[in-house]
């Protein structure tokens, strides 16, 4: 563990923690005791949601090959990272920002890149090790701490934080406003809380359930265990745009920008990903460049038009906690 412990606190009263030998760490205020494994503090609330286990449990299982399987690094999908990312452009060098639900530290790479001071986090062990191997790799351990939480316990003192990146996480939550409520708790007067590719609601009843019928026909036998997908995943049904104006109005937050992403994009993503899913890992296949650059204009025009814009596949929506009580 580095000093950049020091930016952490005990999840169930915020007080400072020490550390007690190299596999323990204890809060001063509540004298809660949480373990440390290999380097890692596990701030977790002594009892967790089985949602919130089994959560764990399958991101830990994934974490090797997500960005892989999730075509993070395809041009139709790293363009929307690369718009949130630009939130960052401004900030001085060292400003502290929380990532949750960061999984293998991809967004958190970039973070630091830009010299921010990065606390990576996720309730999955096994994608906190991954981020810290991908930070290792890059030489940029120094720049960051890793840690393992629930996002709706963010483990940081109040108004410590100039920023929160949550990244395709919000929906694996269950429930979203108490991540709000401790965003708002947790970020400095004019910090910003960065909520990128959350999915719409609309194709969770359109079609979700047309796909669902198909593989039902298709392999009648078939059973999901329990493992093979995430519960998060398995129980979503996206947001609309007046969830996050709801959550953001109870928080007193301020909202800053709400992009719209993927219209053909997320069909066509949709097939990739089910004809990779037939593939092994190395033989995956992928669109050429040119034509993904075609789509992706082509989806930011369709985000012009009026009514059609609705129907977009994800969102990313930046809100800032005002400066003043009166909301300024
Ligand atoms: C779809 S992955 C996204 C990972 C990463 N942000 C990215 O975009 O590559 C969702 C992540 O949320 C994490 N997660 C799920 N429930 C969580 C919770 N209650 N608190 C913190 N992280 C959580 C999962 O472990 C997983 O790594
Ligand atoms: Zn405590």
């Amino acid at each position: 563990m580095n000093d950049l412990m020091s930016f952490l606190a005990c999840p169930l009263c915020r007080g400072s923690l020490t550390s007690v030998g190299v596999n323990r760490v204890e809060c001063l205020s509540c004298k809660a005791a949480y373990p440390v494994k290999d380097g890692i503090p596990i701030l977790l609330p002594p009892k967790l949601d089985q949602f919130k286990v089994l959560e764990a449990e399958f991101h830990s299982n994934e974490a090797d090959y997500f960005a892989e399987r999730a075509h993070r690094f395809s041009y139709r999908v790293s363009r929307y990272h690369d718009d949130y990312l630009t939130c960052f452009s401004s900030y001085q060098e060292g400003a502290v920002v929380f990532v949750v639900g960061g999984g293998g530290g991809l967004e958190a790479c970039r973070l630091k890149d830009m010299g921010l001071t990065v606390i990576e986090s996720d309730i999955a062990v096994g994608m906190v090790k991954r981020a810290r191997r991908r930070a290792v790799d890059d030489g940029q351990n120094a720049r960051a701490v890793f840690v393992v939480c629930d996002a709706e316990q963010l483990p940081c003192p109040d108004q410590s934080l100039d920023a929160i990146l949550i990244v395709g996480a919000l929906h694996h939550l269950p429930s979203p406003g108490r991540f709000f409520a401790a965003a708002n708790r947790a970020l400095k007067p004019g910090g910003q809380l960065v909520i990128g590719f959350e999915p719409n609601r609309w194709p969770y009843y359109t079609v979700m359930p047309v796909l669902k019928f198909f593989s039902r026909m298709l392999h009648p036998y078939r059973k999901i265990n329990p493992g093979e997908i995430s519960i998060g995943d398995m129980e979503t049904k996206g947001f609309v745009e007046t969830d996050f104006e709801s959550f953001i109005r109870a928080e007193g937050l301020k909202k800053v920008s709400l992009q719209r992403i993927w219209y053909l994009g997320g069909f066509v993503h949709l097939a990739i990903l089910y004809i990779n899913s037939k593939r092994p890992a190395e033989r995956m296949i992928d669109l050429p460049i040119a034509l993904q650059r075609a789509l992706v204009a082509c989806d930011d025009f369709l985000s012009r038009i009026p009514l059609l814009r609705r129907f977009c596949w994800h969102w990313t929506l930046v809100a800032q906690r005002p400066y003043t009580d009166n909301g300024l």
